[in-house]
């Protein structure tokens, strides 16, 4: 079945029908869900979403653009939560200067930190990375050893060159392929997943955010999914079944299910 690999099923969007829709994702294939805290609000309700669906799993994090205000006592609060059965990674944490709202050097402060708490913890981490690719690469290869064979983490919709792209493959990190994929100005991404095997893709949404084409300006969720899915075999020139059974299998090995 499919295996959203990152979605935000806490945002207010999704409050007039959110028991609703999660209800209905079985029966149009969805099989995992991993709802990703990005602040301190989500990553509360990102474990209460995980005690209430036994197919969801949490992520538990700080987004860099929330790193502002941010305490050691909140990180020793995420270390607490990571130990919970149903957390599977540390993130969303990384590095965002898209919009430089977040001062450049408590993001990094913060970022590393939540990649001792991944270490200390044996749990992977979820990476978002925007606009910030070198500064981003430097501080993961302080952490984390080669290995083309780890399940270090997810680079959270990879927005990165195809050259960057093998560096964190052959770091051990998996891709996480969302709606982007099918967007016109897609093709960076198209060349990314066509140049690399595809025993290192996930699926993600980002729901609400990044819905696929040709639904872009809808909420999104993980039933559009399909269309990810369809552009990632097109390009890859295999059946949407295999496209939905191998990265399945990478997100269980990711997320060590
Ligand atoms: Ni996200």
């Amino acid at each position: 079945m499919i295996f959203d690999t990152h979605a935000h099923y806490s945002d207010s969007s999704f409050d007039i029908d959110r028991h609703s829709l999660l209800m209905s994702m079985e029966e149009n294939g969805i099989g995992n869900i991993v709802e990703v805290g990005a602040g301190i609000n989500s990553t509360k309700n990102a474990i209460s979403l995980s005690e209430k669906y036994n197919f969801i799993y949490a992520a538990v994090g700080i987004h860099p653009q929330e790193t502002e205000g941010i305490k050691e006592t909140d990180m020793e609060w995420l270390k607490s939560l990571a130990l919970k059965e149903k957390t599977v990674a540390i993130g969303e944490t990384g590095l965002d200067y898209h919009r430089d709202s977040a001062d450049r050097q408590i993001q990094k402060k913060w970022f590393m930190r939540q990649l001792e708490i991944a270490r200390e913890t044996g749990l992977p981490v979820i990476i978002h990375s925007r606009d910030a690719a070198e500064d981003t690469l430097n501080i993961i290869k302080k952490f984390y050893k080669a290995n083309p064979e780890g399940a270090y983490g997810v680079v959270h919709c990879f927005s990165y060159s195809t050259e960057i792209a093998k560096i964190y493959i052959n770091l051990g990190f998996y891709l996480g392929i969302g709606g982007v994929i099918t967007f016109k100005n897609g093709r960076k991404l198209a060349e990314v997943v066509s140049a690399t095997p595809i025993n290192r893709l996930v699926l993600e949404t980002d729901a609400p955010y990044l819905t696929p084409e040709p639904y872009r300006n809808d909420r999104n969720s993980s039933l559009y999914l399909k269309y990810v899915i369809e552009k990632i075999a097109e390009i890859k020139g295999i059946s949407c079944k295999e496209v939905i059974d191998i990265t399945e299998k990478n997100a269980k090995k990711l997320y060590r299910l």
